[in-house]
């Protein structure tokens, strides 16, 4: 496995793909990699000749410092995982490689209006630093296959979005949320929480998927349900920063005439801010 720690190196060696026509999956991550990540890996194996790994905890997206400099670092563990799973090429910038001139001159790109809905009102600017370092990651690796989880529901819009509007030739796979056996999705934050935590945090899924059945069950008044919802998690011992139940193609509140819906749920258990969703058909 090459480690590439410099933009030339990547450069170098995926033109030597291209000169044999061989095609590149891209599985940009934030490192502490987890079972959900080498399962993008896995899917990546499956479509491409190779698959390049990024690992870059990016500072452009997070909107709280102490979040950024809290998120589990593990580049060791990280590079041992890819080179196990049989990446051909691993990118691990730092900021500096990353941002040269600093990010407060940095060229950004602006998703609109998806950028700012739900967890982008939350986390101001938050959106804005993932669709730069993803096109940033896009543009060094050139990949024809990018992978992303479900887990992050609203990312996943936003960065289709991203690559219609500006015509980026990669073609997105979402691969669904891995699960633990209690439920829980894998996360690199839940490293952060503690044994009795853990025990706690399958009740996030468990939550949203007792709204799903309710949903299939008739339930239309969605205030409701989301304030039951909140209310139960809260119980548990979860702060809840938002439940949400939008039209999945669109994130925007469900008209009549919406066929799919997507519950979108945030919560702080102790230290981190967990978050995953489910989707309803109606
Ligand atoms: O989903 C993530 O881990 C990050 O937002 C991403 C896509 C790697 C960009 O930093």
């Amino acid at each position: 496995m090459i480690i590439a720690r410099d933009i030339e190196t990547v450069r170098k060696t995926v033109r030597q793909y291209h000169e044999k026509n061989e095609s590149i999956a891209i599985v940009t991550t934030m490192g502490n990699l987890h079972t959900g990540h080498i399962t993008l890996v896995k899917e990546a194996e499956k479509l491409a000749d190779h698959t390049v790994a990024t690992v870059f905890v990016n500072p452009l997206q997070f909107n709280n410092k102490n979040d950024l400099k809290t998120y589990p670092r593990t580049p060791e563990a990280d590079l041992k995982k890819l080179e196990d799973a049989g990446v051909d090429m691993v990118f691990m910038p730092t900021p500096e490689i990353m941002y040269p001139e600093g990010m407060d001159v940095q060229t950004t790109v602006n998703v609109p209006h998806l950028s700012e809905i739900l967890e982008g009102a939350m986390r101001p600017g938050h959106f804005r630093g993932v669709a730069t370092v993803v096109l940033k990651l896009f543009n060094i690796v050139t990949p024809d296959y990018c992978m992303f989880g479900q887990k992050d529901y609203q990312q996943v819009a936003l960065l289709k979005k991203m690559i219609r509007d500006l015509s980026v030739p990669v073609e997105m796979h979402v691969v669904p949320t891995v699960r633990m056996e209690s439920g829980l999705a894998f996360s690199s934050r839940n490293g952060l929480l503690t044994e009795d935590e853990l025990k706690i945090a399958p009740h996030l899924y468990e939550t949203i998927s007792a709204m799903k059945k309710e949903i299939e069950g008739g339930r239309r008044d969605f205030a409701a349900l989301i304030k039951e919802g909140t209310e139960k998690l809260n119980s548990f011992g979860f702060k809840t920063d938002a439940i949400d139940i939008v039209n999945a193609d669109t994130l925007e509140a469900p008209d009549t005439s919406a066929k799919k819906l997507v519950i979108l749920a945030e919560a702080y258990l102790g230290k981190p801010r967990l978050i995953d969703n489910i989707e309803v058909n109606i």
